[in-house]
């Protein structure tokens, strides 16, 4: 495994809508465990593709247990509740916003091996696959954030 560079706010890079995955292949598993190494390291509790300079439809997200679960072409089903709560993100250093987000959600998404899952993420959990799903269509934090 490999630690990889973090994009930084700034670059176009962040803006752009990621591609669908359709390879799930053994490269795949390999940037996979790199973003969660990338992402501990980096003491953050999710990252996207996009941030490590992949425009592909995937993240890496740790859950309040301590489990990873990785978001592969992740669709939002359902989402209901309304929670405000300060956010972050490894791409935005030093910025902290109060961000609205959903308190439950319902996702569908993919596993590395390309197997269909459906599960659903409440309260912080929910915020983090959130904000990564944000990542993959060009939304920063912030573009949410309402005043505290
Ligand atoms: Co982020």
């Amino acid at each position: 495994m490999a630690k990889r560079d973090i994009v930084k706010d700034g670059d176009p890079l962040l803006r752009k809508t990621s591609r669908e995955v359709t390879a799930f292949d053994a490269r795949l598993g390999h940037i996979l465990d790199d973003m969660v190494e990338t992402m501990v390291a980096a003491d953050g509790v999710g990252l996207a593709a996009p941030q490590i300079g992949l425009l592909r439809r995937f993240a890496v997200c740790q859950m309040t247990s301590g489990e990873i679960v990785e978001l592969i072409n992740p669709k939002l089903l359902e989402g209901d509740g309304r929670a405000i709560l300060n956010e972050g993100c490894l791409s935005v250093p030093g910025k902290y916003m109060q961000v609205p987000r959903f308190a439950h959600i319902k996702l569908a998404y993919q596993d590395r091996e390309g197997k269909l899952v459906e599960r659903e993420f409440f309260d912080f959990d929910a915020r983090v696959c959130q904000h990564e799903m944000d990542h993959l269509d060009g939304i920063l934090f912030y573009d949410k954030a309402v005043k505290a």
